[in-house]
């Protein structure tokens, strides 16, 4: 099946805006996606016609949300082929699902025992576990990045002991946009005894996710980098593991009995999902689910990757930039700094022509360390934009660097 960019593009009406008058060009959905229009009538409907708290309810309004929160979980079942919905927890984000996850699992930690991320996490999955370190006296070790932006995997191995509890790592860079080996990560992690996370907030954007296949413990992503709402995420755990854990916070519906002496909690999913949920949120979400799955996800990819491609030829030749990451098989993301430029200046200049892109650390300072940089200019590609986008910015960019040689 191909993808008709145009057909899909039309979806969203904010991509008809003018920035600076400018046809807005929007390169930063690696930040945060633009959401079609199904997503904001699935709130829209919700919030007009069909709108109570889930799971209290012994009226219409209050069973119809409870379907309608309750099928979106199942989508997102769906989509990562997860066994049961069981295993699909809505939190507020992936930065959430990894703070329940660390916390919850950290309680099982003793001082000495050791966490193995990588060099190139974003902070969401590097300070919960920083946390650990800070409070449990938990040994936390990094994954060295190679020059073109890979995981040393040879490295990786010989972090791993006895001592490993827990492996965490990105199933795709949000700055060099590396797709590392996670399914042999896991496998690793397991022979050595350790659990494995993987956070997969850019990879489940572009490329199909099997859970199954991959075998980690626990897999985490975000709503708003999937074409949905800001306010929902979800961490999906392997029935086994989410049973294992303790819950994360104390609420309504997360418990089985309270009395004045004791409590109880609730199975899984429930257990960690305390108070009034992210009903909206989680409808929208398994809207973008429901909508995303239309399209041919293979097509969407390859649709992604002449973007980048497109950047990559038109800047050939070109010794004014260096690029961060240029790890074979990447996704659609150009990170770069402009020689003489401070990222920052770039971005803004590019805002100017209408190119929107995103400037600084990326919350993944050891990463821009590691690369000797302070900062860096992102352009990230979603499924909305063009070929002939791909060469405005280019265009904007040729321009922009003018003003700094
Ligand atoms: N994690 C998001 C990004 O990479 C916010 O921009």
């Amino acid at each position: 099946m191909s993808f008709d960019v145009a057909a899909a593009r039309a979806q969203f009406p904010i991509l008809s805006r003018q920035i600076n008058g400018k046809p807005l060009v929007y390169l930063d959905s690696a930040a945060s996606a633009q959401k079609p229009r199904a997503v904001i009538e699935a709130m829209t409907r919700a919030m007009e016609h069909s709108y109570a708290n889930v799971h209290r309810g012994l009226h219409t309004l209050a069973n119809e949300t409870t379907e309608a929160y309750e099928a979106a979980r199942e989508s997102a079942r769906r989509l990562i082929n997860a066994k049961s919905v069981s295993e699909i927890v809505f939190t507020k984000g992936a930065t959430e699902a990894i703070n329940l996850v660390a916390s919850s699992f950290g309680q099982s930690l003793v001082a000495g025992d050791e966490i193995v991320i990588s060099e190139m996490e974003h902070h969401a999955n590097i300070i919960p576990w920083h946390f650990l370190r800070e409070r449990a006296g938990i040994v936390l070790k990094f994954i060295p990045v190679t020059d073109d932006g890979h995981l040393d995997m040879a490295a990786f191995r010989a972090l791993l002991g006895p001592r490993t509890r827990m492996v965490a790592v990105g199933h795709m860079s949000n700055v060099t946009g590396t797709v590392n080996p996670v399914a042999e990560i896991v496998a690793e992690a397991h022979a050595a005894g350790a659990l494995a996370l993987i956070d997969g907030c850019q990879a489940i954007v572009h490329q199909a996710v099997d859970v199954q296949a991959l075998d980690a413990d626990f897999y985490v992503f975000s709503g708003h980098k999937l074409y949905g709402p800001t306010g929902i995420g979800i961490l999906h755990g392997k029935a086994e593991r989410l049973v294992a854990l303790p819950p994360y916070q104390g609420g309504g519906e997360m418990i089985g009995t309270v009395t004045m002496e004791a409590i109880t909690y609730a199975d899984p999913p429930h257990r960690f999902e305390a108070g009034t949920p992210p009903i909206l949120e989680a409808i929208g979400l398994g809207a973008a689910i429901d909508w995303l799955r239309g399209f041919d996800r293979d097509a969407i990819a390859a649709h992604e990757h002449a973007l980048y491609a497109r950047v990559k030829e038109r800047l050939n030749g070109a010794n004014w930039f260096t690029e961060v990451g240029t790890a074979p098989g990447k996704g659609a993301i150009f990170t770069f700094n402009v020689e003489g430029a401070h990222a920052h200046d770039i971005a803004q200049i590019l805002d100017r022509y209408g190119v929107a892109v995103r400037a600084g650390t990326h919350c993944a300072e050891p990463l821009m360390r590691r690369f000797g940089v302070t900062s860096s200019a992102r352009a990230s590609f979603g499924l909305y934009n063009t070929l002939d986008e791909a060469d405005a910015f280019v265009e904007a960019l040729t321009k922009t660097r003018t003003f700094f040689s």
